[in-house]
């Protein structure tokens, strides 16, 4: 049993607002995430004919690379723009439109029955669905219920209004403090920001980046990839820098 999917134009976590941001930004101000983020979608080789992403809006972050290597790639995206947009966008990739919510209880659950043999790409969407009082529920169930799967997301760790003092990307295979890695973004003085409570998501190596969503909102964004115990280590590079 699983919940449908809710259908909307507007949104916090996504609709008509940020259509307008990926038409004004995404060819000069969002280009060194993108070119970063493609790089890190297209270093993961889930061994899978299926991908399912999750949240893709109409795909400005994705990459054709990643996309075109599945045979079938399921959408699960409540947006309805994005949803009429994303074929258009990606023409070369056999796109399949599903319904289920997989941020509603057992949702996860659900994801993990109904797509048994897929990958999973969480877009961007996790940091928007996670909060101080739900995130050790939703990672426990992402660790139980999507051990068996090949999946990988990039989210929002932190967010503010405070431009970075370096444009670096940093790699960990280690735990670091929250503050130790901001240090490395954000040199000394204060930091308001909002706390997205994915840091760390998953265990093991993880990629980060910063994405200047608009001039005055900048986001930290967290990559990284989890496999099956029985297929050896995730593909995210295990040095730190
Ligand atoms: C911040 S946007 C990221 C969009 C896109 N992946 C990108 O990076 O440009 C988050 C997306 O998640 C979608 N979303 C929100 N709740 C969702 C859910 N329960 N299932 C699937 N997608 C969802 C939103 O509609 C929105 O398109």
């Amino acid at each position: 049993m699983s919940t449908p999917l809710p259908r909307w134009w507007m949104h916090d976590s996504g609709g008509l607002r940020y259509h307008f941001r990926a038409l004004r930004y995404r060819g000069r101000l969002w280009r060194n995430f993108i070119d970063t983020l493609a790089a890190w979608q297209e270093a993961w080789h889930p061994p899978r004919q299926r991908l399912v992403v999750i949240g893709p809006s109409a795909g400005y972050c994705l990459s054709a690379g990643l996309l075109t290597r599945f045979e079938e790639v399921v959408a699960l995206e409540p947006d309805q723009l994005a949803r009429g947009l994303l074929p258009r966008r990606f023409r070369g990739v056999r796109w399949r439109f599903d319904d289920i919510d997989c941020f509603a209880p057992g949702g996860l659950k659900a994801l993990a029955w109904h797509y048994p043999d897929a990958a999973l790409l969480f877009a961007n969407v996790i940091g928007q669905r996670m909060d101080e009082a739900n995130a050790t529920g939703m990672r426990d169930a992402l660790r139980e219920q999507l051990a068996g799967h090949h999946w990988a997301s990039w989210h929002d760790v932190v967010s503010t209004a405070r431009r970075p003092d370096q444009q670096l990307t940093a790699r960990l295979s280690q735990d670091l403090p929250l503050e130790s890695l901001l240090a490395r973004f954000w040199r000394g003085g204060e930091l308001p920001l909002v706390d997205h409570h994915t840091y760390r998501l998953m265990e093991g190596a993880a990629q980060y980046a910063l994405w200047p969503l608009t001039p005055r909102q900048h986001h930290l964004i967290e990559w990284a990839v989890h496999a099956p115990a029985a297929s050896g280590p995730s593909t995210a590079q295990a040095a730190d820098g």
